[in-house]
């Protein structure tokens, strides 16, 4: 049965990261984040940002397996099943895997043409749909993102897999930035994921929302006294318009950017082909540093020694 509607996604549910030390990885997002959780019976930790079940999986390595990003998971679209999906896959002709996730139980696994794992996952809509605000908590603390909201990759590729991605799941371009960066989109918001061309590809960054700046002056003053420093940001998008700030998460090979104010898209909207230039990238006017978009040793040292030979002076 070939589909109607051929999105298939309406949201990112969570990411899923082998990390060398569960306990210590569930400590390290609990303290820089603000992300609250259970370590569960497997092994494996299951944490959130407020009161969805939740966005992300630590999950450990196994042997000679490097810390990583496992996978991204979207949910599909309401009332569609993982039977239904398999079976229009299958007719498109997908290679795809079934899997089991964490509360949600079955679902689908298959390769973008990078190599990089995707997860769709039936949709399961709040039990108390009134704004997160709104909920009574006697755990949730103070600080903590709204929401995980988008992935990012490096890729040799961009235009293969934005083809992948509105061709088989039904993604739609939201814009590019000259013909080596496209971001995409499955609801109004500017981007649930993106791919920049830096020749190889590798997750980049995986994206919290935060409320507004003022949450993100709390943020930047915590993680400092963490003994993180920021490698981009402060800074204002061009194309996406958010406020966002990076900072890497050396222990698992990615950036984690924490972001607020993103474009909401016209239902209309009409993809923007942005000159490659500062603007576009920053209005404020700062470039990132050349590591930026490095993930060798050399790159990843010196941040660190930044961080640290700032972090013990007294
Ligand atoms: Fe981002």
């Amino acid at each position: 049965m070939m589909l109607d509607d051929k999105q298939l996604c309406v949201n990112v549910h969570h990411t899923a990261v082998w990390v060398l030390d569960v306990a210590e990885a569930f400590h390290r997002y609990e303290m820089l984040l603000g992300l609250h959780g259970e370590m569960q019976p497997d092994g494996t930790a299951l944490m959130r940002c407020m009161h969805e079940d939740y966005c992300l999986v630590l999950m450990p390595t196994a042997e000679e397996q490097k810390p990583y990003l496992r996978y991204v998971a979207y949910e599909l679209r309401s009332g569609l099943s993982i039977a239904e999906v398999a079976e229009h896959l299958s007719e498109m002709g997908m290679e795809f895997e079934k899997m089991t996730v964490p509360l949600r139980g079955e679902a689908i696994q298959l390769s973008d043409p990078d190599g990089n794992l995707v997860v769709l996952v039936e949709r399961v809509r709040p039990a108390d749909p009134r704004p997160a605000v709104m909920h009574e908590t006697k755990t949730l603390r103070g600080f903590h993102p709204r929401r995980l909201g988008h992935v990012n990759y490096l890729t040799a590729d961009a235009p293969r897999q934005a083809e992948w991605y509105t061709r088989v799941l039904g993604f739609r371009i939201t814009d590019w930035i000259g013909e080596g960066a496209v971001w995409l989109h499955i609801d109004p918001r500017h981007h649930v994921l993106a791919f920049l061309d830096k020749g190889y590809p590798h997750i980049h960054h995986v994206a919290y929302e935060l409320v507004d700046w003022g949450e993100m002056r709390t943020v930047l003053d915590h993680i400092a006294k963490h003994g993180r420093f920021t490698t981009w940001g402060p800074l204002r998008h061009g194309m996406a318009q958010n406020l966002a700030t990076y900072w890497r998460m050396w222990e698992e090979e990615h950036f984690i950017e924490i972001y607020c104010d993103m474009q909401v898209l016209d239902a209309d909207h009409i993809p923007v082909t942005h000159p490659d230039n500062p603007y576009a990238s920053n209005t404020w006017g700062v470039l990132p540093p050349r590591s930026y978009f490095r993930f060798d040793e050399e790159a990843v040292q010196i941040e660190r020694e930044s961080e640290y030979s700032y972090y013990t002076q007294k």
